[in-house]
């Protein structure tokens, strides 16, 4: 099957990405978030990333103006029925996944691939519970999605071969590349970054270090290009604490027991960038570490 029209949902720090890397690859996207705010913050995001390309000679403008001009945004789930493709790239909710599964199923093709850019839920059960579990598959992409090269594909236990050829395919015409993971819990990048991150809340935690230490030690020990804290506030400390209980609860391990300061942190509030504070506070000129 040809894919032309890439129908996206959900155009947060993910969705607005993923937009980005498809138009650019000269694809036709549907943009869609209940949200219409979030669609008009999502397209000047977009553009503003593509500038920073043309600004660095990555892109051309033209490429910029064609890619721009590949995306429409729509607070109409239906309106993406005639999709090819669809990546769900909404809150890392099940019950959310949920019903927009329920709600876009009616209007698709036959033939549509479905997916999710869940970064730990069980592809298999989100996969069953649609009306095309073979068609259905994990597409998890990285933040930030226009710079980072690897894109994981993971296959429920239905899902077929053509449908995972037509992704890696995908892939491919993006300019990236793919690793293919089973279908765990957290999958592969998330299964070892996340509790990285965990110990190194851990290390905080005990008095090892204090924030700039660790994340001084890993960034120049370990050529990490951000250090551990630095890169939770990144994700998300919410974020960061949903994917460790879905480590802790999916292989009933007590090594993955989520940091109670990782916990303080969400429950204060205090998720990292997108608040505006986590280990960092980003309210001033310069982030200021918050331990
Ligand atoms: N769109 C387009 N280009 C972008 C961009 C964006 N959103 N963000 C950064 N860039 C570009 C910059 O323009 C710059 O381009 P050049 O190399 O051509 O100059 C390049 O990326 C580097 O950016 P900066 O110079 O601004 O900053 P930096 O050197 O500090 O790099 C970073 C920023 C790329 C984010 C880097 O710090 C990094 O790689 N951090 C780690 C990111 C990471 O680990 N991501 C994975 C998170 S885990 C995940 O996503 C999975 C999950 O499910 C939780």
């Amino acid at each position: 099957m040809t894919i032309r029209t890439v129908g996206i949902i959900g155009a947060g720090q993910m969705g607005n990405g993923i937009a980005h890397v498809f138009a650019l690859a000269g694809y036709d996207v549907l943009l869609n978030d209940i949200n219409p705010d979030s669609l008009q913050k999502a397209l000047a995001t977009v553009d503003k990333n593509l500038e920073r390309q043309v600004s660095r000679g990555k892109v051309s403008a033209e490429d910029k103006a064609a890619a721009l001009a590949r995306i429409r945004t729509t607070p109409v789930l239906a309106e993406l029925g005639p999709s090819d493709l669809v990546i769900e790239a909404a809150t890392e909710n099940e019950t959310v996944k949920q019903k927009i599964f329920d709600g876009i199923l009616p209007h698709l093709k036959p033939e549509t691939i479905l997916t999710s850019n869940t970064s730990s839920i069980s592809i298999t059960r989100l996969a069953s519970r649609t009306d095309r579990p073979e068609k259905f598959m994990g597409f998890h992409f990285m933040n930030p999605v226009p710079v980072m090269q690897l894109v994981e594909l993971i296959r429920g236990i239905a899902t077929d071969k053509p449908t995972y050829e037509a992704l890696k395919g995908v892939v491919e015409k993006l300019g990236k590349t793919a690793s293919s993971s089973e279908d765990f819990p957290a999958f592969i990048v998330n299964r070892i970054l996340i509790p990285m991150i965990n110990e190194a809340v851990y290390t905080l935690y005990e008095g090892v270090g204090n924030v700039q230490s660790i994340d001084t030690a890993l960034k120049l020990g370990a050529n990490h290009p951000m250090g551990p804290l630095e890169l939770a506030d990144f994700i998300g400390l919410d974020t960061c604490l949903a994917i460790m209980n879905v480590l802790y609860d999916g292989l009933a391990d007590t090594k993955y027991r989520p940091c109670p300061l990782l916990t303080k942190y969400v429950e204060a509030g205090w998720l990292g960038r997108k608040t505006q504070r986590g280990f960092y506070d980003y309210r001033g000129e310069v982030p200021v570490p918050t331990r």
